[in-house]
């Protein structure tokens, strides 16, 4: 449906970098290494990446079917197929979600630019705009985030080619070489190993805390960005030439590849620091961790490279930003995506409306950090995105009708009808994810 107004991937390419862009993001460089040191380490690493091609991948591939059949949005997309008018509480409740998501990130995201101007600001001399910039106080938290909407806002107003697929298309394999370059340097330093072990030797008694696996379970949710709608609208937009398996495989590898390496990064960055004199554990013996954590000890580590640090600085939290962009980009156009398909917005008026709704969740959440920041993080990611995967399964497992489902992914791949491939993955998608999910939501609760 080229040339038709909702816009298409103008490339193969262009769509991958779109999927991998969203999934690729603050998830995997700040909540990953995060979530990593607060769950002890490698239990949690081997956990995750388990859950991520358990329950993520197959779920990815129900988002990218649902949404390039249907060439709709989560509620638009319920609305199209058979048996789906049920699930259309479920659309709204993934839009509503994702501007929740979007809101959190949106303070962390506005962290970045302020560590990306913060050594060109002492460059000139600026020491106490500095000093001010990364204070993460309330008004430097609410200033930078504010910028950081109104980036978000603008590209995702000029539309899928002109705002995601360019964005999407550059710079990531630049943030690819700077993470490989760094966790290089960082494995050299004293102390790095003691860091290493603790992220690949699992402490298999922590395996059975029940937290673990609430939190593998919401970290594989959050950075494949699953459930909230964002792969299914980004899927609406790409041909039907596309083979989704190979796509889906592309992004979930690439997204885990990331995740993995930073914190292969982070952690070993953190015992090196603590080699040097810097305190890594709080009173109760525990790896420090927390929404701080990244900017701890990367700041902690680019100061240990003198000149080449500065310009490693820059370099590296400007990409951020970026990465933290081509995610939110794709966490905008849900809602948005809805205004236009479903009420004959305007692209750009929707964009500025719902960015508007959701910048004042965001000012809400900066201004009561403490009591909220930490709250709506998980209650999205943790909670609400597995609940939401759990709906796509039962969806797409149980509701669905296996023809149409069948046919819509052959399309791209028509070899794969009798594949093992395509024998397996309704098992996962009817049994395997759903299960898993229920039982970790529950045990959560009990
Ligand atoms: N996957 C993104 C990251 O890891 O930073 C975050 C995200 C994007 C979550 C889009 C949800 C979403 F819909």
């Amino acid at each position: 449906m080229s040339g038709s107004s909702r816009g298409e991937f103008s490339s193969s390419f262009g769509f991958i970098m779109a999927a991998a862009g969203s999934a690729i993001g603050l998830g995997n460089i700040w909540g990953f290494p995060t979530q990593t040191a607060q769950n002890g380490g490698a239990a949690f690493v081997l956990l995750y990446l388990i859950l991520a091609f358990v329950v993520g991948y197959p779920i990815l591939l129900a988002e990218f079917t649902i949404g390039r059949h249907t060439q709709s949005n989560p509620v638009g997309a319920y609305q199209k197929i058979e048996g789906g008018k049920r699930f259309v509480p479920i659309g709204f409740l993934g839009i509503t979600a994702v501007g929740f998501i979007l809101s959190f990130y949106s303070i962390i995201a506005g962290t970045m630019i302020a560590y990306f101007i913060n050594p060109i600001l002492k460059l000139i001399g600026l020491n106490d705009a500095a000093a001010w910039v990364t204070s993460q106080g309330v008004s430097s938290n609410m200033l930078f985030a504010s910028l950081f909407f109104f980036l978000t806002i603008l590209i995702v107003a000029a539309g899928v080619k002109n705002g995601i697929e360019k964005w999407s298309s550059r710079l990531m394999p630049t943030l690819l070489v700077i993470l490989i370059l760094l966790t290089i340097y960082v494995l050299t330093l004293d102390g790095a190993m003691d860091g290493l072990k603790v992220y690949l030797l699992p402490d298999f008694s922590k395996v059975l805390d029940p937290q673990l696996f609430t939190s593998a379970l919401g970290q594989a949710f959050f950075s494949l960005s699953l459930g909230v709608g964002s792969m299914l609208v980004l899927a609406s937009y790409t041909s039907k030439k596309e083979n989704l398996i190979r796509l889906g495989r592309l992004v979930t590898l690439s997204d885990v590849g990331i995740a993995f390496l930073a914190g292969l990064l982070i952690i070993p960055a953190m015992y090196a620091a603590a080699a040097s004199g810097t305190e890594i554990f709080d009173a109760s013996g525990n790896l420090i961790s927390g929404p701080n954590l990244i900017f701890q000890v990367l700041p902690a580590l680019f100061n240990t490279m003198g000149p080449v640090g500065i310009l490693l600085s820059i370099i590296f939290f400007f990409l951020m930003v970026i990465a933290a962009l081509t995610s939110t980009i794709s966490m905008l156009e849900v809602p948005v995506s809805y205004a236009v398909d479903n009420r004959g917005m305007h692209r750009s008026k929707a964009s500025i409306i719902i960015g508007l709704i959701f910048w004042a969740v965001a000012m809400t959440i900066a201004l009561n950090f403490d009591l909220l920041f930490n709250f709506v993080v998980s209650a999205t990611t943790q909670f609400i995105q597995p609940l939401l995967g759990l709906f796509i399964c039962i969806f797409v497992g149980w509701v669905m009708n296996r023809n149409t489902l069948i046919q819509e992914i052959k399309q791209g791949n028509p070899e794969i009808e009798n594949s093992l491939f395509m024998k397996i993955w309704p098992l996962f998608i009817r049994y395997v994810s759903p299960i898993l999910i229920l039982i970790i939501l529950v045990q959560a609760f009990l």
